[in-house]
């Protein structure tokens, strides 16, 4: 991708007809200062001087460019629970929400635990998929010795330490142990690990030296206890879902019973505070996209899990006008540090087109996903995905998914 130079931007803000930066939608080598207003005021150079925009563009009417936003967790239920969601339906709501890459959970029906599961999942993916994607493979009780020769097809293996939808959960630690030890150690591991499985993946990843990427943390004595093994060297990345950050156990009752279940549960504003304030802890936001119906969300034995693929960046953005977090730091948890940490391929010719002035009310009926519910209904919300072009083409524009299915690209098989 070829950015534009800061000659380019001169031009463009003598073209606005501003005189300083102040006035202008552009400021050229400025940091946005925290509380600052959310509009496309400013603009962003990697380093002064450096004449190359690293991440994106202002353009002149609160249009800002993003580069396409990476989802390292989500679920599209395919194969298996297809009447949740799919490959098409979950890349499409992928494109709404300004993902151009998403990697699949593994706690599929059948699970993704061998070859011939995950050629199921690849099949369907390759037929249905609308933006780009990886597959991850499960670790279950039987693949300890299989699961190591398919790490170039997947996008990482993941272990299910504690006990949620699906049937992957690691009871053992042997098992969990062979697992860590026998994955070939420049490919990814990523843990669902809460609480004290927390501190025995940690433990793992410092024995072997290896690096781990903890899923969906909530707690603050979690997000505590990765700051201290950052500190201590140990190598572990982490992602947070906005469901965290944005709701609390207080919210529950509004939501309802059902439809509040999600794992890790719910957290106290305690908890919330902790993640906000360890911000610099946090490598990535991803959204755990878990689709259930309502049906299944409001019957007698609610499954865990909210979907999050389209409300993800205007919440986010909404963090932005608060002053509580820079487009830059957005940036580098959706899109930079998950490319960077999961070894993902650049995509060129790919941004996304936001509107950080649209305000829009979330409607789970016209949203894209299946599942056709939100834990976020109601909720007002500004900053809308418009335009979305991914390797060169346009695949998505005001509501409209345009590519066809199966134009996304697994990441894998390059
Ligand atoms: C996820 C699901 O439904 O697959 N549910 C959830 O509550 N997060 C499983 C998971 O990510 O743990
Ligand atoms: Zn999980
Ligand atoms: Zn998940
Ligand atoms: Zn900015």
């Amino acid at each position: 991708m070829r950015f534009p130079t800061l000659d380019r931007f001169r031009l463009y803000r003598k073209i606005a007809g501003v005189k300083s930066c102040q006035d202008s939608n552009i400021a050229i080598d400025e940091k946005p200062a925290r509380g600052q207003p959310p509009l496309g005021r400013h603009f962003h150079t990697p380093k002064p001087g450096a004449g190359r925009l690293l991440f994106f563009v202002v353009l002149m009417n609160g249009i800002i460019n993003f580069p396409g936003l990476i989802d390292l967790h989500v679920h599209l239920r395919d194969p298996g629970a297809t009447h949740k969601e799919d490959f098409g339906s979950g890349t499409r709501a992928a494109l709404a929400g300004g993902f151009t890459t998403v990697l699949a959970m593994p706690n599929t029906q059948p699970p993704l635990t061998d070859e011939p599961s995950l050629e199921l999942a690849k099949s369907a993916a390759r037929e249905k998929a609308h933006c780009d994607y990886g597959i991850y493979l499960g670790a279950g009780p039987d693949n300890r010795a299989t699961a190591a020769p398919l790490a170039g097809r997947v996008c990482g293996l993941k272990l299910y330490l504690d006990q949620t939808y699906g049937p992957l959960r690691l009871e053992n630690l042997g098992l969990l142990h062979a697992h860590v030890s026998n994955w070939p150690s420049n490919r990814p591991l990523a843990a669902h690990a809460e609480g004290r499985s927390l501190a025995a993946i940690l433990f793992f990843a410092a024995l072997l030296d290896r690096s781990v990427h903890i899923c969906h943390v909530s707690r603050r004595e979690e997000i505590l206890l990765i700051r201290a093994a950052k500190e201590k060297g140990i190598r572990v990345t982490c992602e947070v879902a906005p469901h965290h950050l944005f709701l609390t156990d207080a919210d529950a009752p509004r939501i309802g019973p059902g439809r509040s279940e999600v794992r890790p549960r719910l957290a106290s504003a305690n908890d919330q505070d902790a993640l906000w304030k360890n911000l610099d802890v946090i490598d990535c936001f991803a959204t755990d996209h878990a689709p259930h119906t309502l049906e299944e969300k409001d019957g007698p034995q609610p499954p865990p899990g909210y979907p999050g693929l389209e409300t993800a960046l205007a919440l986010l953005l909404s963090a932005v006008s608060d002053g509580r977090l820079t487009h830059e730091e957005l940036i580098d948890r959706m899109h930079t540090n998950p490319k960077r940490i999961f070894a993902l391929p650049e995509q060129d010719e790919t941004r996304i087109e936001v509107d950080l002035n649209e305000e829009w009310e979330v409607c789970a009926a016209n949203l894209q996903s299946r599942c056709d519910w939100s834990p976020f209904e109601g909720m007002r919300l500004k900053g809308r995905v418009r335009r979305v072009v991914l390797r060169g083409q346009r695949v998505y524009a005001d509501g409209q998914v345009l590519a066809a299915p199966g134009f996304g690209r697994d990441i894998t098989e390059r």
